[in-house]
């Protein structure tokens, strides 16, 4: 029994505990990452990302069809199985819609497509306003699921699937076939929303967060103030041709703030309009309205929008680390990314990009290694072309709480309804008071 006895002593000795509580520890500190930040590189100072050279320039001489100054690195040209080419055409023409929905869908979640379909990405949902939406799909070897997503492809014309393995980690080559979709097959689209289907949307909040996205929600708000005032003001002097109110005001009022949120602002809304397409106006402020510019404020309604080259990259917009810690599931090594940042990136999930900022990233991703987060990777190209994400917290990208409609107010999207039933319920809900 000499070994075992040996090794008591051993084990006994404290200077081998000591040793071994400390290979212990720094067994720790390795999982979870603190070697690897020593390691890291200074984002701040020292970041730079395959390739080199003035990529601004050669997305756009790719993008006018000319010899780029290198050759594009990157290509996700994957070939389509399904290809609703014909999504934004009328005949030979291109349509220009206002919004197009890229949704990432897994090929097995056709309830949630379903439920997309007859809520937020419903396309006829606006009469005035031109609203498309599609699928974006990879493949598997799953064959009766192909077949299922062959039926659907014919029937609703809106699935968009590439010959790509459709797993977590390829979710950027979904992204991408996306944005190369939009540029070939629908350029003429106002804002783009690429988005997850387990998100609720409020389509609405959308289209009146893009009219101001800077100062979205507090806008709306400010609106339907001025717009209660005027009209409390209006219905005070009904009938009152001295403290009568002034058919200027009523028109720079609508001028500014053509879009009211709340139901009750509506209301108002439409009674000031009425009161500036009144023939007979009190008679000391007829003059200063002409019938062209009674009609305007319908027009404003359509009018007022961004400049159409503006660069809209917008969502919940995060400043944050990668994950060194081995048990992560976003853990990346430093091969894979050297940096002790990742650049700022619109959190996966629920974007917005007007079409310029869709064009300048696309043609720029060429020129842009792959990287497989594909919100990192947009963070990464966006930096290469100078877009700055805007942020709003607006975007929900972990689940909002739901306490009836006036709670998803201003809310764009939520994440966390991957139940289509629920889905709908709380869209409809939210829809009916007018938020959805
Ligand atoms: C896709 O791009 C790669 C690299 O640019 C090229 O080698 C390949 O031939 C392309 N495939 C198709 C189907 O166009
Ligand atoms: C991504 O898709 C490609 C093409 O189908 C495939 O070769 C690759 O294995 C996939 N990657 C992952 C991580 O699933
Ligand atoms: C008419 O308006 C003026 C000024 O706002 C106000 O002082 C007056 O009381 C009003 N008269 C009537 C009858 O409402």
């Amino acid at each position: 029994m000499f070994l075992p006895r040996c090794f008591a002593r051993f084990l006994n000795c404290v200077r081998v505990k000591h040793i071994l509580t400390v290979i212990v520890f720094l067994l720790l500190l390795n999982f979870f990452g603190v070697f690897t930040h020593l390691f890291e590189k200074d984002f701040y100072t020292d970041f730079h990302y395959p390739l080199e050279g003035d990529i601004p320039q050669f997305a756009d001489q790719v993008r006018r069809g000319q010899k780029p100054g290198v050759a594009p690195i990157t290509s996700y040209n994957y070939t389509f199985v399904h290809n609703p080419s014909h999504k934004c055409r009328d005949k030979d023409f291109h349509v220009s819609p206002r919004l197009v929905f890229l949704v990432k869908s897994a090929m097995r979640n056709f309830k949630r497509r379903n439920a997309i379909r007859a809520t937020w990405g419903f396309e006829r949902r606006f009469s005035d306003v031109t609203v498309r939406t599609v699928f974006l799909l990879g493949t598997s070897d799953d064959q009766e699921t192909q077949k299922l997503i062959d039926i659907e492809a014919t029937s609703y014309r809106d699935v968009l699937q590439a010959d790509f393995l459709d797993t977590y980690f390829n979710n950027t080559i979904k992204t991408m076939i996306g944005f190369r979709w939009a540029v070939d097959f629908c350029p003429r689209s106002r804002y783009y929303m690429l988005v997850d289907d387990d998100f609720y949307v409020s389509t609405k909040n959308v289209l009146r967060f893009v009219r101001n996205p800077v100062h979205y929600p507090e806008y709306l708000e400010e609106a339907d103030e001025t717009i209660r005032q005027l009209a409390r003001k209006l219905t005070l002097t009904a009938g009152n041709a001295s403290g009568a109110v002034d058919k200027r005001e009523v028109q720079e009022v609508l001028e500014n703030h053509p879009v009211a949120h709340s139901v009750d602002s509506r209301k108002h809304l439409w009674q000031l309009r009425q009161h500036l397409l009144a023939p007979e106006g009190p008679a000391k402020t007829a003059d200063f309205v002409s019938e062209k510019a009674a009609k305007a404020p319908e027009r404003q309604l359509l009018e007022m929008d961004l400049p159409s080259d503006v660069r809209l990259f917008a969502g919940f917009v995060f400043t944050s680390a990668p994950h060194r810690h081995r048990t992560s599931k976003w853990y990346v090594d430093l091969e894979e990314y050297r940096w002790h940042m990742w650049p700022p990136y619109v959190s996966a999930g629920a974007c917005i990009l007007s079409r310029e900022a869709l064009f300048q990233l696309y043609f720029a991703s060429m020129f842009t290694k792959h990287f497989r987060f594909d919100d990192i990777y947009l963070g990464i190209v966006a930096m290469k072309v100078n877009i700055e994400p805007l942020h709003s917290e607006e975007f929900y990208f972990q689940k909002l709480t739901y306490s009836g409609p006036h709670s998803y107010r201003y809310t764009i999207a939520s994440h966390g309804y991957d139940d289509p039933d629920e889905l709908a319920k709380v869209w409809a809900e939210v829809k009916a008071a007018g938020h959805a």
